[in-house]
């Protein structure tokens, strides 16, 4: 069995309003409040990279456990923004932040379910060899996205959230994790360019492909209600509990007309979903982590709580976790 021993979340100071988009791009507060419930989001400052927001989440999370970087044995990224393609993100946090030699590895290109993904995957790594894993979901993608498409732009913050895990017990503990992919939904949420199939090149430059995102909205909305309601009841079948006994759901923070859709689809009340994308907008891997992280700082989570995590990202790839505080 997995625990949480710490926690921790990071956000760059520089908020960004729906307003402040309305002046630069065709839109307006009214229409990406409507259709997202984002008011605002966080961006980050020139000098501040992907390593940096990871540093910062990872390094509350290290002290909220008790611990220092010499205790980690173990380092998992989540990430889709990478700070360099080559090497990952992971083995420059165990750098930074002096850990030890220990092996370290990005989930890369999961998308927003990256972090429960690598839960699931530090979790198997703990009952195969009892360790203590530190798992950072992040994500810079205000410096890659197209500030010119207005379809995508203003659905996106930074952010980076990060746990420690361990096999003893801590502040809660991981009961299990299901997790899924259907990669034949992989077109519908993809770059457009980056990779051998159509590598960053001139004509990538030229024709503005190389920091496009291709998304069918409609579809990634349908697709990810069913997938992040369905996984929530299959973690707690597995485990032998219902929604009756969850005092909290943490769905990734997409936007606030699906987290809405997965409430009624699950039937539960409005006070037993996490929100907060209206605060940060979508923070790809890390909305999960940093929403449990100010979850448990504002005291929404308290001490014997049931709390189910459920994501939906790229690939198209989803997953639940359901721990025990
Ligand atoms: N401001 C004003 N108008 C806009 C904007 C904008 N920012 N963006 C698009 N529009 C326009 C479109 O051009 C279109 O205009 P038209 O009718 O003249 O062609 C109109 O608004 C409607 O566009 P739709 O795409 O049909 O709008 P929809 O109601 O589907 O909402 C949205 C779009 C918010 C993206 C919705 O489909 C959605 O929430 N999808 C889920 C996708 C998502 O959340 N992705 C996040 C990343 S994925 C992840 O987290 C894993």
């Amino acid at each position: 069995m997995a625990h949480i021993l710490g926690f921790g979340g990071y956000v760059p100071e520089r908020v960004m309003t729906n307003d402040d988009w309305a002046a630069l791009l065709d839109t307006s507060d009214e229409w990406i409040t409507q259709r997202t419930g984002i008011k605002r989001r966080r961006v980050a400052a020139p000098d501040e990279t992907t390593l940096t927001l990871a540093c910062h989440a990872a390094s509350m999370a290290i002290k909220d456990a008790g611990l220092t970087p010499d205790d980690i044995d173990e380092v998992i990224v989540a990430s889709d923004t990478p700070e360099m393609y080559t090497p990952d993100t992971a083995a420059l946090v165990q750098d930074q932040l002096g850990c030890r030699q220990v092996p370290t590895y990005d989930l890369g290109g999961s998308g927003c379910a990256g972090f429960v993904q690598a839960l699931d995957v530090a979790r198997a790594r703990i009952a195969f060899d009892p360790k203590k894993v530190l798992v950072i979901g992040v994500e810079l993608i205000t410096r890659l996205m197209d500030w010119n498409d207005r379809a995508t732009a203003v659905l996106f913050g930074d952010g980076a959230g990060a746990v420690v895990l361990g096999p003893e017990t801590g502040r809660a503990q991981l009961l299990d994790v299901v997790s899924g992919t259907d990669g034949s939904a992989a077109g519908i949420l993809t770059l457009a360019a980056g990779g051998t199939r159509n590598p960053f090149n001139e004509e990538s430059f030229l024709s503005g492909d190389y920091q496009r995102v291709i998304m069918d909205g409609r579809r990634v909305f349908t697709e990810a209600v069913v997938h992040m309601s369905d996984s929530v009841n299959d973690v707690l079948a597995r485990i032998g509990r219902t929604l009756e006994d969850v005092s909290l759901v943490i769905p990734h923070q997409a936007n606030l007309r699906i987290i809405e859709a997965v409430r009624k689809r699950l039937d539960v009340a409005e006070d037993r979903v996490y929100v907060n994308v209206h605060e940060y907008g979508n923070t790809g891997s890390a909305t999960v982590p940093f929403a449990m992280w100010e979850a448990v700082k504002d005291d929404r989570i308290r001490s014997g709580d049931l709390v189910v995590l459920t994501a939906f990202g790229a690939g198209f790839h989803w997953a639940a976790a359901a721990v025990q505080f």
